[in-house]
């Protein structure tokens, strides 16, 4: 839908033009702790005007994340304008988001108000932003600075745009910035709050709730069998929510039946459902035969479980699955687990090195309030805030954090 500019007075400056209808507030699913983790931080960063950099896989529901962020805000009643940076050929861009002046090249026909001002009193939604090229970088970084836009082919910046800017990308910003991709200074503006979005494979107690969201909202009638769920919360999805709804889409308007069974699934999401299924539960089984054992004293951790691994009859996976049982039952005490575990508390640190040396440390962090294991989400509110959740994040990598 194309909104009408703002109107502009006398003196350059732009007026707010009657209010937009509110827009609803998007429906997100979050069922698992990483998704209510993201909402939480939207809702946080909605109550400021703070800058918001949104990442994640393609598909996981950045925009959706975005447009959320701007019904929570008190621009709500405002335009969220949405511009995607790398659908846009370069050379329009610039005229896409500034405007343009009559005659400034071929094909100028008359004035155009471009984007930002259109985004005036709102929110403007910078999607793809890891697609800009550095000239547009430029420009973009000059806006950020001043909130003056000047339109392409006009003598001088003619107005000032005040609109709440939130950005997306599916890449990595910080290792573009390494590689000379993308400008330092132009990160640093647009994440003032980061918003990261976990790939649904990171995130499988939403998997369900999507699936039962989705088929909602086809307004038809279908079930999903025991077997056929199971598949699918075992399955990778690598094209995350949108993939999900495809598919799901897909079976509700071919199924024969009522019910979905494991059968009607594509078969890329049956196979690898089904074979990830199939290692879960015996990892799962596994860890807990050793846990038993170790927590009734019947096995040393360093007489069987080590010597276990080091004859590889268990992997590192099976570790970090028995590690994770044991910081549920200590709430990420990794000092209670050692003792759980049947060891001397002098056995502390060669746990800890033996743990980080295989790869099988698991973040205690996210088990001190005794829920699961999902990885919380970056934001960084202000600079010092940013600091702070760095240095954070940094210590939570380790296990003694
Ligand atoms: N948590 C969620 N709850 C409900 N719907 C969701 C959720 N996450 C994503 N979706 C839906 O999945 C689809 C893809 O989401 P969206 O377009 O926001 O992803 P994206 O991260 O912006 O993808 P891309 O990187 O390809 O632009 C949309 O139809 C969106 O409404
Ligand atoms: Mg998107």
């Amino acid at each position: 839908m194309q909104s009408k500019p703002a109107l502009r007075h006398s003196s350059g400056h732009l007026h707010l033009r009657p209010e937009a209808s509110l827009q609803p507030e998007p429906f997100i699913v979050s069922a698992s702790e990483a998704m209510r983790n993201v909402l939480v931080l939207a809702n946080r960063v909605a109550a400021g005007d703070a800058k918001v950099l949104v990442t994640g896989e393609s598909g996981v529901g950045k925009d959706l994340v975005a447009r959320y962020i701007h019904a929570k805000s008190t621009r709500a009643a405002r335009d969220f304008v949405a511009v995607n940076c790398a659908a846009v050929p370069e050379p329009l861009l610039e005229s896409e988001l500034f405007g343009h002046a009559r005659g400034s090249f071929t094909g100028a026909y008359r004035d155009k108000v471009g984007k930002l001002e259109l985004a005036h009193g709102g929110t403007i939604f910078l999607d793809e932003v890891g697609e800009m090229s550095v000239r547009m970088q430029v420009l973009l970084l000059r806006f950020l600075e001043n909130g003056e836009i000047q339109a392409v082919g006009a003598e001088r910046a003619s107005t000032r745009v005040d609109a709440r800017v939130i950005c997306a990308t599916n890449r990595n910003l910080s290792e573009m910035v390494a590689s000379g991709a993308f400008r330092e200074d132009l990160l640093y503006r647009i994440q003032v709050a980061h918003l990261h979005v976990p790939p649904l494979r990171h995130r499988r107690d939403d998997i369900r709730a999507l699936i039962e969201h989705t088929i909602e909202r086809t307004g038809r009638h279908l079930c999903v069998s025991d077997e056929a769920m199971r598949a699918l919360e075992g399955y990778r999805w690598p094209g995350n929510v949108r993939e999900l709804q495809n598919v799901i889409e897909q079976l509700v308007w071919m199924a024969s039946s009522d019910v979905v069974d494991v059968d009607d699934l594509p078969p890329v999401t049956r196979a690898e459902g089904r074979a990830a299924l199939h290692v879960r539960e015996r990892r799962r089984q596994m860890a807990d035969d050793l846990y038993a054992e170790l927590v009734s004293g019947n096995f040393s951790f360093w007489n069987q479980v080590y010597h276990l691994f080091l004859n590889r009859d268990i992997t590192r996976h099976d570790v970090r699955e028995l590690v994770r049982k044991g910081l549920v039952t200590t709430c990420g005490n990794y000092k209670a687990l050692v003792k759980l575990f049947g060891m001397p508390g002098g056995d502390y640190k060669r746990f800890l090195n033996f743990i980080a040396a295989h790869d099988c440390s698991v973040h205690a962090r996210s088990y001190r309030d005794g829920h699961g294991a999902e990885p919380l989400p970056v934001v960084s509110v202000t600079a010092a805030a940013a600091d702070r959740s760095s240095r954070a994040r940094g210590s939570g990598s380790s296990p003694q954090s």
